[in-house]
């Protein structure tokens, strides 16, 4: 936990978009981290925080398994928000009552303000708010006054200004609340009295410090993927302890063209951190020989990987900890959000690595309060360069996925010449669109894009000849997040660009598709 000035912590009570809450309020210069719900008031009160935001989750108060909090952190003295569940076990812990509502509601509704309120300040009477939920508050408790209302929601927001504790039903944090940064930012500004002075650059000393102070004189090893994620945290561990840091880079030959160089140039060259380099191209040919099957590909190349890492990890002398890029939204994936989302279950993630029998490190984690955007701006703030901090996503087992069926050596040559040239020219396209809207991901950029190599050969003409050779298949999408993705609507001179050097520059390709589907119903990768 940190040591700010001026620290929001938020509560977790399980929530859907509660993780957003602690991001919202970094975007609005503040700084804050989460802690479980059940985190003892004296716990609390010893960060000496400025505010408490109680998040959502998607539990009735009610139910017996309920996420709880110590009602005494009502009594610190500083001010509490609560949002959706955050309202209601507001209400019950103070003495109000929380009931069904007649029908849910879900999305959008209109927010009808009355009376006054301190915490809505002067955002339009009626208004757009995004609601999730089937309970809600019944009776406000004794002081509290409803400051509004939807046509579901008998208290859609309530307050009680001279304990200093707001609430409302709908969330502010999501950006479909019309006004959800105002409210917060009243919450955070007018009613908290905090300045908006928190910036990445802050961040930056406070992990350096907290860094050194647990690593002291120890040794730390960290697997470099060339993603940025692990490149941000090699960054930040190696300003907090310099040489005592050593990243190993698995090399599985199944990077695209010129990243293992990359890798090596910025690390080395620029960062001057100690970096072994593991060729473990051969030992990976040898383990995909033969295999076809999408999923015992992954199995195979993500298996292997901690083998050879640890296999180097244990040449290295003296080694206590293993530094990690570990994210907020992989902590959300490895089962937090099924287990109520508490951030104890955090610690659950930890057990994913597999250390070999008799082998164990301490984990630092120093990224996983962020979330991908801000893992971008703080890469940005530690010098590491675009190449690396805007790379776009790419799956763990790399091309072995983008080629159907079984992987060799010639066909990873084909692929990797083929998607370099896919790269270089949908790079110069988004780089164009970003001089235009001065947005990196705009309406029309592409998210992520390569190419695929299928398992056929296709007829063609070259010259005289007739052909028999390897068609490519080009995959670009507009995206924010995977989850959802459209097939990205090229300008044909782009397209036609791409498919004339594929063929012409690389050798054995005589014909190049575009995927014209969305996700879902197809997935973005082909395997
Ligand atoms: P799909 O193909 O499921 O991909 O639409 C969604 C996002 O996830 C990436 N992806 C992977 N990432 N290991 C990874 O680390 C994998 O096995 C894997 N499969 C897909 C994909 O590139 C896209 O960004």
């Amino acid at each position: 936990m940190a040591t700010q000035d001026q620290l929001v912590i938020v509560l977790d009570f399980g929530a859907q978009y509660g993780q957003l809450i602690a991001r919202r309020v970094r975007d609005l210069h503040v700084y804050s981290e989460i802690l479980p719900c059940d985190t003892p008031a004296d716990e609390i009160a010893a960060h000496h925080p400025s505010a408490i935001i109680l998040s959502g989750g998607p539990a009735s108060v009610y139910a017996d398994d309920a996420p709880d909090m110590d009602a005494r952190v009502f009594e610190l003295g500083v001010p509490v928000l609560g949002f959706c569940y955050g309202q209601q076990i507001m209400a019950v812990k103070l003495g109000g009552t929380v009931g069904h509502t007649e029908v849910g509601e879900y999305g959008h509704a209109d927010l009808h303000r009355q009376g006054e309120s301190r915490l809505l300040g002067d955002t339009p009477a009626e208004q757009t708010v995004w609601m999730s939920h089937r309970d809600a508050v019944s009776q406000v408790p004794e002081g509290f006054s409803v400051t509004s209302t939807t046509d579901v929601c008998p208290v859609a927001s309530m307050e009680d200004a001279s304990r200093n504790l707001y609430a409302t039903q709908f969330h502010p944090e999501v950006r479909h609340t019309q006004c959800g940064n105002d409210i917060l930012s009243n919450f955070l500004f007018g009613i908290c009295g905090l300045e908006p002075t928190w910036k990445m650059d802050d961040v930056i000393d406070e992990k350096v410090a907290q860094i050194r102070e647990r690593v002291g004189g120890e040794k730390v090893i960290l697997a470099l993927s060339g993603g940025v994620d692990s490149a941000v945290t090699a960054a930040l561990v190696h300003k907090a302890i310099g040489d005592q840091l050593t990243c190993v880079f698995v090399n599985h030959g199944l990077l695209r063209k010129g990243e293992p160089e990359s890798v090596e140039r910025v690390f080395t060259q620029q960062f001057g951190i100690p970096l072994v380099h593991v060729h473990a191209e051969k030992r990976y040919a040898e383990l995909l020989a033969g295999v076809t099957d999408p999923e015992q590909k992954r199995r195979r190349i993500g298996g292997e990987f901690w083998k050879v890492f640890f296999e180097e990890a244990q040449k290295l002398d003296g080694v206590k900890f293993l530094a990690q890029g570990t994210i907020y939204p992989d902590i959300i994936e490895s089962g937090a959000r099924k287990t109520g989302g508490k951030a104890s279950t955090i610690k659950s993630h930890h057990n994913l690595i597999p250390f070999p029998p008799g082998v164990h490190f301490e984990l630092i984690e120093p990224l996983d309060h962020f979330f991908k955007d801000e893992v971008r701006a703080l890469g940005t703030a530690l010098g590491l360069p675009d190449e690396i901090v805007y790379r776009q996503p790419f799956p763990g087992p790399g091309l072995a996925i983008r080629i159907i069926g079984e992987v060799t050596p010639e066909k990873l040559e084909i692929l990797k010449n083929a998607d370099a040239i896919v790269r270089e020219e949908l790079d110069a396209y988004n780089a164009r669109l970003f001089e235009q809207t001065g947005e990196r991901n705009s309406e029309h950029s592409c998210w992520q894009y390569f190419a695929v190599l299928p398992d056929i050969k296709s007829v063609g003409v070259m010259g005289d000849e007739r052909t028999y050779q390897r068609p490519i298949i080009v995959r670009a999408v507009e995206s924010t997040d995977a989850m959802t993705a459209d097939w990205a609507k090229l300008p044909y001179d782009v397209i036609g660009r791409i498919s004339s050097r594929i063929v012409a520059e690389v050798d054995g390709v005589n014909r190049v598709a575009y995927d014209v589907t969305s996700k879902p119903p197809a997935t973005i990768e082909w395997e």
